[in-house]
């Protein structure tokens, strides 16, 4: 079963944020032990800004992160555990012992990926799934020509990933070339999909994850297949999907 996704189209990244707040907001205040699925990177920070100025209680809520770089020291500030920290754990007043972020320094990630997915499971799946795209269609590090059936798993980082993120590194060769992600069967998931992107640099991704065809060529346009999705977009990125009707 599919259902159209709802496009909810902000004025600018803020706006975004405070849209998809809402969606959040909606949820944890009907169950105020919600599991989310947390998303990295830019696309998510104006929403997580506005969870923390809500103030409402994530003291019950649990979160899983999307995924992990292998290779950087415990404690990197760009680490995804310390993102999730900062961004996430503290501002929204979540207990540390319920956020969980796939750990990159034990010996067996095959293990650990499995207990990662098994993790989510036992909390009863992820009722929100918070996700960016990639330009180049990856959702977590789902990069193009992922498994629909993937799980959580190592996977090497594309090249044009490791460009786009070398923004938040001091260099370029200081991003990692390898990380721990949640499968795109794992995301699939959760009861809702929430996808956030700002700035006309994602338009065309945008378009192709609601409008191409459904490949694991482009991993995002699984979105379509999934009976509950919501899209928050700015005008950038919204702006090739010609006229919207939002709500
Ligand atoms: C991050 C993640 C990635 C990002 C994507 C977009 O946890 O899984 O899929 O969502 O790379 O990144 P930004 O938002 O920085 O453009």
């Amino acid at each position: 079963m599919s259902g159209s996704p709802r496009i909810l189209l902000g004025t600018d990244a803020d706006d975004t944020g405070r849209l998809a707040a809402g969606v959040v907001l909606g949820t944890v205040r009907a169950n105020p032990a919600a599991v989310l699925g947390l998303a990295t990177g830019s696309s998510p920070l104006p929403l997580y800004a506005a969870l923390a100025a809500a103030g409402t209680d994530f003291s019950r809520v649990s979160g899983f992160a999307l995924d992990e770089y292998l290779g950087l020291p415990d404690g990197h500030p760009q680490s995804y555990a310390e993102v999730i920290r900062t961004a996430v754990t503290e501002p929204l007043g979540m207990d540390p012992h319920l956020v969980h972020v796939p750990d990159p320094h034990g010996m067996d990630h095959a293990a650990h990926a499995a207990d990662y997915d098994a993790a989510i499971a036992a909390a009863g799946g992820a009722d929100v799934q918070i996700l960016g795209v990639g330009s180049n269609g990856h959702i977590g590090f789902n990069e193009p020509g992922s498994a629909f059936d993937s799980r959580t798993r190592v996977v090497p980082l594309a090249e044009r990933t490791r460009q786009d993120n070398a923004r938040f590194f001091e260099s370029p060769d200081q991003v990692p070339v390898e990380c721990l992600t949640q499968g795109i069967a794992t995301i699939f998931g959760a009861r809702h999909l929430l996808l956030i992107a700002h700035g006309e640099h994602k338009a065309r991704a945008v378009l192709r994850a609601l409008r191409g065809p459904v490949t694991e060529d482009f991993p995002a346009s699984i979105i379509q297949r999934h009976p509950h999705v919501t899209v928050v977009l700015d005008a950038g990125a919204a702006s090739l999907l010609g006229d919207l009707a939002c709500g």
